[in-house]
């Protein structure tokens, strides 16, 4: 596996802040990235100096016209995602995207179906889901640990929006999309949570809050998560969510709730769930990422540190170093994408891939569809589920 995936060739769109993160995972596990494509090309080419990466390109078509690129990782914001997507499967070539897949059902439907057509491997970086725990406790959870699941709930919260200064194109509904917090961070709680439990959700009841109306927008750009204040700023009516409370019903009866938001002040990124069971309960903190939770009702608790001797299969098989040695955000990406090129190198997706299909994103589409129009209506809202 070793020497064919050192003969993969992949290119990434965007160099930001989760771009840099897919260069250095494909760098790790052994893919050749060949190039990168930025908002311009002078960007694009400043950022491959600073990068160590060879090549910048001029444009989309320059990229797909380099025989050597077989996958191409799209992190643009997120309006371009489907743009990238349809223009790359066109060419021929697998595609790793970033959440949220699309900005509506419609375009992320459309890109199931192109997908499917073109025979090539589609994955959504939902990262989350390679945490070497929640890869266990997902296997755990479908051989019954915890008996019939009940209860799902949790957060996740982040600060880096708080002050009416602070400032991203999420905010901007044309660049991220009409749901922002649930959108942006939500829709990695919903994937991860019913990917560990197996769970489908059937039927929302949503809450969102937009706090600050109004923000001050810096004249020039800004990086994601950047420390700097603009001195010259424009004022910008703000329409989307900062923060979400959401009530869940799942296709088993379960039942759940969580809270999204990006203004709650000391949570850096604090993706939180506890689900549980008729027999057992388990909660895991992003955080936290090496220690899963383990509640008892007749014994006393357990914190599984993560331990290839004493994971699942799954989980053994996402872990990279030995028990004890922090894992992180950055590993997941190396463990997903290594589960995405061997399905590459196989030329094919495998029938039930543990990394998110484009089926997954266009789910939580649906879901975030349901969200808002539960939040508009104010009742209960089923999530409608249509061939595509
Ligand atoms: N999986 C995760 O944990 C995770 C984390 C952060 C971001 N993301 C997703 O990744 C995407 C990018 O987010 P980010 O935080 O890195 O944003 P960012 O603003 O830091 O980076 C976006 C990049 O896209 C580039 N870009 C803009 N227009 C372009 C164009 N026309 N052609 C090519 N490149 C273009 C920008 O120059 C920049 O390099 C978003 O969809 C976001 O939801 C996922």
């Amino acid at each position: 596996m070793a020497s064919r995936l050192s003969s993969i060739g992949a290119a990434v769109i965007g160099s930001g802040f989760i771009g840099t993160v897919h260069i250095e995972a494909l760098r790790r596990i052994g893919v050749q990235v060949h190039g990168l494509l930025g908002s311009s090309a002078e960007r694009g080419a400043e950022r491959a100096e600073r990068i160590g990466v060879p090549r910048a390109y001029g444009s989309l078509a320059e990229l797909l016209e380099d025989e050597r690129v077989e996958v191409v990782h799209v992190t643009s914001p997120n309006n371009l995602h489907f743009p990238h997507v349809r223009e790359i499967l066109a060419a021929g070539r697998h595609v790793v995207c970033e959440k949220p897949l699309a900005m509506t059902a419609s375009e992320s439907g459309e890109l199931v179906r192109l997908a499917r057509d073109s025979g090539k491997v589609a994955a959504v970086n939902f990262n989350i889901r390679f945490y070497p725990l929640n890869q266990h406790l997902r296997q755990a959870v479908g051989d019954g640990t915890l008996g019939d699941v009940r209860l799902i709930s949790g957060h996740y919260f982040q600060d880096w929006l708080l002050y009416d200064s602070d400032w991203n194109w999420r905010l901007e509904p044309e660049h991220g999309g009409g749901l922002r917090a649930i959108g942006d961070i939500g829709s990695h709680w919903l994937d991860l949570t019913s990917f560990v439990s197996g769970l489908r959700v059937t039927e929302v009841m949503a809450d969102l809050t937009t706090f600050i109306k109004v923000r001050q927008q810096p004249a020039g750009p800004v990086e994601t998560f950047s420390l700097e204040r603009a001195k010259e700023t424009v004022a910008r009516d703000i329409t989307t969510e900062d923060a979400a409370a959401v009530l869940l019903r799942y296709d088993n009866g379960a039942r759940g709730f969580f809270g999204v938001s990006q203004i709650s002040a000391g949570h850096k990124n604090s993706l939180q769930y506890e689900i549980n069971g008729s027999a057992a309960s388990a909660g895991w903190d992003s955080e936290q990422p090496d220690m899963l939770w383990l509640g008892h009702r007749g014994q006393p608790n357990e914190q599984l540190a993560r331990d290839a001797a004493l994971m699942t299969e799954p989980g053994r098989l996402a872990a990279a170093l030995p028990a004890g040695h922090v894992e992180g955000f950055a590993d997941t990406f190396a463990a997903l994408f290594r589960a995405v090129y061997a399905d590459v190198a196989r030329g094919a997706m495998s029938d039930h891939p543990l990394y998110a299909t484009f089926p997954d994103g266009h789910e939580e589409m649906l879901v975030g569809d349901a969200i808002a129009q539960s939040a508009r209506d104010g009742r209960w809202t089923t999530v409608t589920r249509a061939e595509v």
